[in-house]
């Protein structure tokens, strides 16, 4: 986890897996993968979020705790021996948290200041049924 953008571990989880984008085969401009055209929505970065969360949720499925992690390209690259052209944008350790780790307090936003209805900024009721 030393390659981390940011964060703080006490230990190293016992396994780390590095999602790639290889530049071969999302070719495009900021290596979409849209036919070799830059989409501009960084579609492969999604679908490599995506596949982190699924992997994720697996784990938790089978009590394994995991972290997604923002490695620094430059040292990842080097300790995977990836080469300069492809891209680690993620790496989701897997393991078990520490019983006495520190978790923040989590409190939920009010949908109706998350969501909007009709249009960008329009008024969202909560309690319509
Ligand atoms: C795409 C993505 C990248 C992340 N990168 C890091 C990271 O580099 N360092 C870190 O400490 N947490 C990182 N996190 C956050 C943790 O993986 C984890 O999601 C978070 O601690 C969960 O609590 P929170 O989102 O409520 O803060 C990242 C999360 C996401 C979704």
């Amino acid at each position: 986890m030393m390659t981390a953008s940011y964060g703080d571990f006490h230990t190293d989880p016992k396994v780390i897996v590095a999602l790639m984008l290889l530049k071969d085969k999302c070719p495009g401009e900021g290596f979409s993968c849209f036919r070799g055209k830059d989409s501009q929505v960084y579609d492969s970065f999604m679908s490599i979020g995506m596949a982190c969360l699924n992997m994720a949720l697996e784990a938790r499925d089978i009590g394994l705790d995991s972290g997604i992690i923002t490695p620094k390209q430059e040292q990842v690259r080097k300790i995977l021996k990836v080469n300069k052209i492809d891209n680690v944008p993620l790496l989701l350790g897997i393991g078990y948290q520490d019983k006495k780790a520190f978790q923040k307090k989590r409190e939920r936003v009010k949908l109706s200041e998350l969501i909007s209805s009709e249009f960008f900024g329009g008024k969202f009721d909560e309690n319509r049924k």
